[in-house]
């Protein structure tokens, strides 16, 4: 299998998740998932930096992709269930990202190199797997090629103004 060919078919798989994680930056704000609210550590929960309508933004987006995907190729079920649960994982697994990095210290917006980069999409893949479990070059591609993307959208993000900071 050529390498333009992986690069498409691993694309094509995990966009539901990188919509999904992209939408937040331009959709979400409002109140915070966690409401305020702080853990047992006296640290907020999640922070203000995840919130309602950035959540449910990107879900919507990424099951939306994951229905354009199913029209393309003619299994609208199946890709909808894709999309839903690509969207569902990359939406957790950036909360998770941020529940761990509010819980050793890194405020809201603080890096987190790896994590910020890489969490959302493995959450996705775990989540999607019970339904579709890509091959090993398709993850492995997906794993390599989400750090380098997620940096320089995130950056274009951040000359464009929609974000505050570059990471
Ligand atoms: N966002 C949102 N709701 C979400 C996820 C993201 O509203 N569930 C928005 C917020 O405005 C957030 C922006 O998208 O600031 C960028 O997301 P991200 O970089 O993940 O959040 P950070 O502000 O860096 O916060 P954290 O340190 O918790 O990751
Ligand atoms: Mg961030």
């Amino acid at each position: 299998m050529g390498l333009a060919y992986m690069l498409g078919e691993s694309l094509w798989f995990i966009l539901p998740a990188y919509v999904a994680n992209a939408t937040p930056v331009v959709a979400g704000g409002g109140t915070p998932l966690d409401r305020g609210r702080l853990f047992i550590d006296g640290r907020r929960i999640f922070g203000d930096g995840k919130t309602v309508r950035g959540f449910l933004a990107g879900l919507a987006a990424g099951v939306l992709v994951g229905l354009i995907e199913g029209i393309v190729v003619n299994s609208l079920s199946h890709y909808l269930l894709l999309g839903f649960l690509l969207a569902l994982g990359a939406l957790l697994g950036d909360l998770l990202g941020s529940f761990i990095k509010r819980r050793i210290g890194i405020g809201r917006g603080g890096a987190a190199p790896g994590l910020d980069q890489l969490g959302f999409v493995i959450v996705a893949l775990l989540l999607v797997s019970p339904i579709s479990l890509p091959s090993w070059g398709v993850v492995v591609t997906i794993l390599i090629i989400t750090p380098p993307l997620h940096l320089g959208t995130n950056f274009v993000g951040y000359k464009l103004g929609l974000k505050s900071r570059p990471h």
